[in-house]
């Protein structure tokens, strides 16, 4: 069965291009790479790709520091190659979502360049938040930059320029015109190239108010300020409530015009989804009213225990706030920015978990490598590239774990991603994990992954809501057990350390670890697994 419009229950695999397959022997991957893949991609049963930026970097953030937000940087190949790698894509039903970078801009952006020589009071400065500093002659404000350290940079004539991220990363005025002007050509030149849908980064950051303003963190929080998903959520959730740089209800007008400028490509159902980290969980549905973007990541089950009471709450809770907005949720268990799923739950519980929500309504989002069962990479200090670990002195390692290329193939590494060294090392003991060694076991994670999106698409996607059988509180035996059926389909996961016996009637469609004994309407459900049956 077939979810209308395209975006509205697909599954989507986040490709790092850097990381995916290098096909010109500099050690890093590139489009080429990617489009030379795509028939891996369309067996694995995705709908779409989501390309991480690949735009004209100098790299200090993984290229979420754009110096050309409409070109391809030399590292990833050209707009040929990104023109081919949408066509090959579109040949294998494979939509291709872009991801844009609207809250800030690289220093090597020629609009940062020009304000550096125009001066203070410049047209060319407003297009940033410039101002001079306290008399004292300390930044503007207080606050800290995400990646720790000020978020403010001084100039040599004496002003300081806001960057919320790494000093070359100077944000964007969006009360500045020209700002949205300018976005709103990136969008254009993108869908004109082809691409379906856009990830948009930092959505919730755009709109800054009282920029001179303060933070008045009574918490004390900003000290150990990094908010990002590795850290404590309850640290996080209390600073997302006091930060005063994110979620001004100004941003929504930027994408209800967006979302007017999607729509007016008709009959090519463009969509977007917002990058938000905000709290309380209802904020988040703002992004997603009618009128607004089309999907919101939803960053609790990113962070949420391998617990039925924990899951269940983030689950039920995003469907029922979606479904107040007419909107459906969207499920990831990694992303570029957070540990792996397998490191961070174990990789059993990752197997699992990953088959329980392949069955919900909305979108499935899988990053590339997590198919495969891969863990965070083991990297020394040296091996580090991210702007946090360099900014906290050490004291954050940073997200380059979950970064780490991908191993193809052959015995050693770095097992067919590169002829060259990779730009981050792959350990050697990932030898069982590499793609060609996968698809010779059965039992492996890739193919749990091939079968259970596979079935996603032929039995649940328009399936409508599911119903709870077990849940916390409601016929669940000794909180360990979550169940629900959608359709015809019954899925349930065993979150227990021992293996549990269930009722349930029904053929066995697929099994995340172990095998399923039972008969006559009584079923065991292994350890750490998950399963699914049809009626
Ligand atoms: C988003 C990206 C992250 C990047 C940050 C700044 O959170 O996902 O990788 O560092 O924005 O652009």
């Amino acid at each position: 069965m077939k979810s209308s419009p395209w975006w509205k229950e697909a599954t989507i695999y986040q490709i790092y291009p850097r990381s995916f397959f290098d096909s010109n022997g500099d050690g890093e991957g590139d489009l080429p790479g990617i489009t030379a893949h795509l028939d891996y991609v369309q067996q694995l049963g995705v709908d779409a790709i989501w390309l991480s930026p690949f735009y004209t970097s100098p790299n200090k953030d993984g290229g979420y520091d754009v110096a050309n937000p409409r070109d391809v940087d030399p590292r990833f190949g050209n707009l040929e190659d990104a023109k081919r790698l949408i066509e090959q894509a579109h040949q294998r039903e494979l939509r291709v979502i872009a991801d844009i970078v609207p809250n800030h801009f690289s220093d090597q952006h020629e609009w940062f360049q020009a304000a550096l020589s125009a001066g203070r009071g410049s047209k060319e400065r407003a297009r940033f938040h410039f101002y001079d500093g306290n008399t004292d002659g300390t930044p503007p404000n207080n606050w800290i930059s995400l990646f720790g350290g000020p978020s403010w940079t001084q100039v040599e004539d004496g002003q300081y320029y806001l960057h919320l991220f790494d000093s070359s990363q100077p944000d964007l005025n969006w009360d500045n015109p020209e700002v949205n002007e300018d976005f709103e050509k990136t969008l254009r030149f993108w869908i004109d190239l082809g691409v379906d849908g856009f990830r948009i980064d930092v959505a919730h950051g755009l709109v800054k108010e009282d920029v001179l303003k303060n933070h008045s963190d009574p918490q004390g929080l900003s000290n150990a300020l990094r908010l990002d998903v590795a850290m404590d959520p309850s640290k996080r959730n209390a600073l997302l409530l006091t930060v005063p740089y994110f979620d001004r209800q100004g941003v929504h007008a930027i994408y209800r015009k967006w979302r007017t400028l999607f729509d007016s490509y008709a009959g090519r159902d463009i969509m977007a989804v917002a990058e938000a980290w905000v709290h309380p969980p209802e904020n988040a549905t703002r992004y997603v009213r009618p009128d607004e973007l089309h999907q919101v990541f939803n960053f609790d089950l990113l962070t949420a225990e391998f617990e039925s009471k924990a899951l269940f709450e983030v689950i039920d809770r995003a469907i029922t706030l979606n479904a107040t907005v007419s909107a459906l949720p969207t499920w990831a268990l990694s992303n570029h920015d957070s540990p792996r799923v397998a490191s961070r739950i174990g990789s059993e519980q990752a197997r699992a978990l990953a088959l329980f929500v392949f069955g919900l309504p909305g979108s499935a989002y899988v990053f590339a490598g997590q198919e495969l069962g891969l863990p965070d990479g083991e990297l020394a200090d040296s091996d580090r590239q991210d702007p946090s670990f360099f900014r906290t002195n050490g004291v954050i390692k940073g997200r380059d774990g979950a970064r780490v290329p991908l191993p193809w193939s052959g015995e050693t590494t770095p097992f067919g991603f590169t002829s060259a060294k990779p730009w981050l090392p792959i350990s050697q003991s990932w030898k069982e994990l590499t793609i060609e060694s996968e698809l010779q076991d059965p039992k492996s994670s890739l193919h749990l992954y091939r079968n259970a999106l596979n079935l996603r698409k032929d039995l649940m996607t328009g399936s409508g809501e599911i119903n709870w059988i077990q849940s916390p509180g409601h016929g669940d035996k000794g909180n360990s057990l979550l169940s629900y059926t959608r359709g015809t389909v019954t899925v349930i996961m065993n979150l227990s350390e021992s293996a549990q016996e269930c009722d349930i009637d029904g053929r066995l469609l697929a099994v995340s670890n172990g095998t399923v004994e039972g008969h006559n309407g009584k079923k065991v459900i292994p350890a750490r697994s998950s399963a699914w049956f049809s009626a």
